[in-house]
């Protein structure tokens, strides 16, 4: 029997499905634009979706707001206004609340930018990727380095001082050199915050038939060992896989998902996962995936809800929390999965014994081993609660 006595936070995450050009590497549900953008009805549609969802809420003030995508800097800032006015017209926000914008180099002026802070967005994360044209070129970008780093300069004009970059390593053909190259430019663009992915090869891409030639093992390696290094020379704390952040300034949406927050997602395919203290139960649901199919008129927007059962509150908790470089607190698992610490003891004993956690009563956390071998550690928590 699950018992939640401790308020969960609660993060609002907004899907804007389309792109310009879909990347052959993303397996994202993003949508190339092939007529004109379908501003007003989506916006409507997504506060209808919002409305819909109000009772599950109810009471509940939200700490993060995320536009993720697809592109949401295809949207004009008049249309990112009226969703952040409408939805905080039904529901409250924090009084620190971050709310983050994906932007994508190729769709932006200085004027959008202003217009998306006006908007009230108040964190920005350019998907750079790269700043060596013939990388970008192979990832199928419709920006070139030049575009990106004038895209860095607009967004500080605009007065955003708290902004991510993404980047990519482990691209085709990239030698340990240009990795690093990357990463000096990145850091010399001062952003609050880097999240640095290594490309991984997905399912129904381009790239997954016609698969590249990627670095070898020992490169990617030395990739990640000699970036680690010079991240932190640099003063970024990892404190994800691949998120790095300066004077603590982590993406307090993103770690909400990792300590096993509550998210509410509205958009086509957005996932949600709630905690019903009411009924004492987490529910987990999914909207329509296809943006024509959540535009329809006569749409559902969810596709499928269920309860999220004793054994995968265990294994989801895992999943995320030892993702976290530095662990969570151990009082967080009762406090998220409404299970006491005995339900997992033969577990913790075993990844104790195994060295795969570090020797601390009150903290989760991985060792370096249990980093190294994160799946495995996971794994020992798959199916396992009384
Ligand atoms: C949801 S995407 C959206 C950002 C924005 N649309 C863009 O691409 O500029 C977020 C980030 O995930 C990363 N990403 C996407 N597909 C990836 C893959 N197959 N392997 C590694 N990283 C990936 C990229 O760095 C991307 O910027
Ligand atoms: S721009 Fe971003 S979301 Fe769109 S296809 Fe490329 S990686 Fe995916």
């Amino acid at each position: 029997m699950q018992k939640f006595n401790v308020p969960t936070p609660l993060g609002l995450y907004i899907h804007l499905p389309w792109c310009v050009r879909k990347c052959p590497y993303c397996d994202f549900n993003s949508h190339e634009l092939r007529n004109a953008l379908p501003e007003t009805a989506y916006v409507d549609a997504l506060i209808q979706d919002f409305e819909e969802h109000l009772p599950a809420i109810w009471g509940r003030r939200i700490s993060t707001i995320f536009f993720g995508g697809g592109t949401p800097s295809l949207f004009s800032p008049a249309a990112i206004e009226r969703i952040l006015t409408e939805i905080n017209a039904r529901s409250a926000f924090h009084a620190d609340i971050e709310i983050t914008m994906e932007a994508n180099p190729g769709t932006l002026d200085e004027s959008r930018f202003t217009g998306f802070r006006q908007a009230g967005i108040n964190r920005v994360s350019l998907g750079v990727q790269s700043l060596q044209d013939e990388k970008l070129k192979t990832l199928g970008r419709i920006h070139n380095r030049e575009y990106a780093l004038r895209a860095v300069d607009m967004l500080k004009k605009a007065g955003f001082d708290n902004f991510n970059l993404d980047f990519m390593h482990g691209l085709p053909n990239q030698s340990i050199d240009d990795a690093l190259s990357d990463l000096r430019e990145a850091i010399a663009c001062e952003p609050t915050h880097l999240s640095w992915y290594q490309l991984t090869i997905e399912p129904n891409t381009f790239f997954h038939h016609h698969p590249p030639a990627l670095p070898a093992e020992e490169v990617l390696w030395e990739i990640q060992e000699q970036g680690k290094a010079l991240l932190t020379d640099a003063g970024f704390m990892q404190y994800e896989v691949s998120a790095y952040a300066k004077n603590n300034r982590v993406c307090a949406h993103n770690v909400n998902y990792w300590e096993f927050g509550d998210y509410l997602g509205i958009g086509a395919g957005a996932h949600s996962k709630l905690t019903h203290t009411d009924k004492q139960i987490m529910t987990r649901h999914w909207q329509v995936k296809n943006p024509r199919d959540y535009l329809h008129p006569d749409k559902k927007f969810v596709a499928e809800e269920k309860a999220i059962s004793e054994h995968e509150a265990v294994f989801e908790f895992m999943l995320n929390a030892l993702r976290l470089t530095h662990g969570v607190p151990l009082t967080l698992f009762a406090e998220r999965t409404g299970l006491t610490l005995d339900s997992i003891q033969p577990q913790l004993k075993l990844a104790y014994e195994k060295k795969l956690l570090i020797d601390n009563p009150n903290i989760l956390c991985p060792s370096e081993l249990g980093h190294r071998f994160l799946n495995d550690l996971v794994a020992m928590f798959l199916g396992h609660a009384d």
